[in-house]
Parts: structure tokens; C-alpha cells; sequence
């Protein structure tokens, strides 16, 4: 029995000695002293000895046991640095390289212009409240005071869905109703921004999806000078203080009076340029008072509360701020044009 523990033991350093991969000493490990390896099947056999004999046995087993596992940690830190030596060797690692800059996101134009619509608002008071893209027409249309066979409905050509009372909004105002019944009997001072779709043909200057601004203030004794004041001290910390507005007579279904501002042209200062298209002037927004009905519908008594509302476009406002010629541009996900702003 020693003398076929020291066979083992001659031969396992044999072996060890012909390992020159780790996968190879994995291997000569798992044989010599894994769970049923060499060394542990030998020691089953030490029953077979007189007691006498069982403890020199036992001492040369644990020597040889220690000694082999000492070797073996040796071995495979020698292999596992001479490994990772040829790696370094082949891969031609070159640290004196510069590192690769890792690419950087940006705030997308529109987001960075309705930042800057929400903290000039938000300086007035007004908050920013959230509505539904997917809307009823109750709340998109007929609450807004367009009757079901209204000719204005035509100008905003809708997304239905397979229910005939759900479509995608045509426009933000569709969150007044909402405001006001969230808020009553309150006064309201919000903006609700938001994607509005339109079944419109896709030219450089619509699309079947863009964002809108709405505003809303309603309370007592708001007047259409209060309109007027907000949107033009709007304008103003918008386009730079000397910006001038003016208001032109409009029709909306869910305001009266009706008003379309215009500003003097940022580019030329109301020179005229081909912006403006040599009037001096340039559309900005929709804006009027709330209609009785549409307060009556948002559960404002319009005998006792006045409001005003206005819608704008940040698109528009974008490509005219940084002369972008097509709307497209906007959802079109190219970072060549993105990577600009
Ligand atoms: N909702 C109108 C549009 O999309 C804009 C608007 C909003 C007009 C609020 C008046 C008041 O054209």
C-alpha cells in the first residue's frame, strides 16, 4: 500500500509536469485530487491495512495530499500569468491610445422649446397640466362647442379608431374641459402641453403629428386686456423684449372674441424678409375668450367666471426661430439634423 502511494505520487507529479494549459490542469486536478480522484480512491483502500500500519499510512497520504495541492496552486498561477502575458502579447494593446469619447445625448429641440415655453408660464403662475393623446370626441369636438356637423371640424381631419366616440386629438384644447372639471370651483392657470394628430397629407409645412401648447386661465373678472397683456409679455421673453404683437379678429368654436397673434419678425424687426414673407409680421398662436358654453362644460357658472385660452405651435416656432424650411425634419430621427440644436 506505501509503495502504491508513492507510485501515485510519482506519477502525479509526472503528470503536473505535462499540464501547460490551465484547461489541461483543470483536468490533472479533477483525476489526482478531485472527489473520486486518484488520492481518494486509494484511501478507501486503507481498510485493507493492519492497525499498525493505518497511521504511517495516513501521514504519508496527508504529506503527499498537502504537497500536491501546494504544487498544483503553484502550477496554476504560473499558467494563469503566462496566459494572460500571451494575450496581452497578441492582442497588441497600445495604452499610450487615446480613449474612445463616448457618445453624449441632447435634449431633442422640441423638448428644449417647451422647456422655455413652461418657464416663462410657469414665472406667470401658470402650471403645466397633462391630458389624454387618446381622447373622446365628447371632449375633442363637442364639448368644445363644435356640434357634430360642424364645418370647423373639417379643418382638423381626425384619426378615428375602431370605436366611433375615440380619436387621437386634433388639438390640446381637448384638456380644457378636463382642466376645468379637475379644478372647479378654483380658478385655473395652466398650459397643457402635448402631441396632437392630424389626418393630414405630409408636406414641408404639415404633418400627421406635431406638438401644441394649450394655455387656459379662468377665474373672476378676466378680461380679454388680460389675454393680451399674458401673451404679449409672453412673446416678449420669447423672441427678445422689443418684440411687438398684434391681434387679429379669428374664429374658434370654443372662444368669442377670437384672436390670432401675430409678432414682428425676429429676423428682420419688421423690415420684411423672406421669413415673413415681406410683411414684417409672423403667426404665432390662436387665442381667445373661453365661449360661455365650453365654461359651462368645464362646470364654471359664465355669468361668474370669464377665461381666456390660447393654442400655439412649437414646431412653428422652432423653424422659425432657426429658419428649419421642412416639419418633417422634426420626427424624422436624423442625427444630422438633431445633432444641431
Ligand atoms: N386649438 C386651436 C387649434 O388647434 C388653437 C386654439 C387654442 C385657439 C386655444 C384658441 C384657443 O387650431
Amino acid at each position: 500500500m506505501l509503495a502504491q502511494l508513492d507510485q501515485l505520487y510519482a506519477d502525479a507529479l509526472a503528470q503536473l509536469d505535462q499540464a501547460t494549459n490551465t484547461a489541461d490542469l483543470d483536468n490533472w486536478y479533477k483525476a489526482t485530487l478531485g472527489r473520486k480522484g486518484a488520492v481518494y480512491l486509494l484511501t478507501r483502500q486503507v481498510g485493507q491495512l493492519t492497525a499498525e500500519e493505518r497511521p504511517l499510512f495516513g501521514q504519508r497520504l496527508n504529506q503527499i495530499k498537502n504537497d500536491l495541492e501546494a504544487r498544483y496552486q503553484q502550477r496554476l498561477d504560473n499558467l494563469k500569468t503566462a496566459e494572460l502575458e500571451a494575450q496581452i502579447a497578441a492582442s497588441a494593446l497600445d495604452v499610450t491610445l487615446p480613449g474612445r469619447r463616448p457618445v453624449r445625448g441632447g435634449l431633442h429641440i422640441i423638448t428644449q422649446t417647451l422647456r422655455e415655453i413652461y418657464r416663462i408660464f410657469g414665472d406667470m403662475g401658470f402650471q403645466v397640466y397633462r391630458s389624454p393623446d387618446v381622447e373622446t370626441d365628447a371632449y375633442n369636438f363637442e364639448m368644445l362647442n363644435f356640434p357634430p356637423h360642424h364645418p370647423a371640424r373639417e379643418m382638423q381631419d381626425s384619426f378615428y379608431t375602431t370605436r366611433p366616440d375615440v380619436i387621437l386629438r386634433t388639438h390640446t384644447s381637448a384638456g380644457q374641459i378636463r382642466a376645468m372639471r379637475d379644478y372647479y370651483p378654483e380658478p385655473v392657470r395652466v398650459i397643457l402641453p402635448g402631441m396632437c394628430y392630424r389626418n393630414e397629407q405630409i408636406t414641408t409645412r404639415s404633418s400627421i403629428q406635431f406638438t401644441q401648447v394649450e394655455g387656459l386661465a379662468v377665474g373672476k373678472a378676466i378680461s380679454f386686456a388680460d389675454l393680451k397683456g399674458t401673451l404679449t409679455e409672453f412673446a416678449c421673453r420669447l423672441f427678445g423684449a422689443e418684440r411687438q404683437t398684434r391681434f387679429r379678429a379669428s374664429y374658434f368654436p370654443f372662444t368669442e372674441p377670437s384672436a390670432e397673434m401675430d409678432v414682428t419678425c425676429f429676423l428682420c424687426s419688421g423690415k420684411g424678409c423672406q421669413v415673413c414673407k415681406y410683411t414684417g409680421w409672423l403667426e404665432i398662436l390662436g387665442s381667445g375668450m373661453v365661449h360661455p358654453v365650453v365654461l359651462r362644460n368645464g362646470g364654471y357658472d359664465p355669468e361668474k367666471y370669464t377665461g381666456f385660452a390660447f393654442g400655439m405651435g412649437p414646431e412653428r416656432i422652432a423653424m422659425l426661430k432657426y429658419g428649419i424650411d421642412d416639419i418633417r425634419l422634426f420626427w424624422g430621427n436624423d442625427l444630422r439634423f438633431l445633432q444641431q440644436f
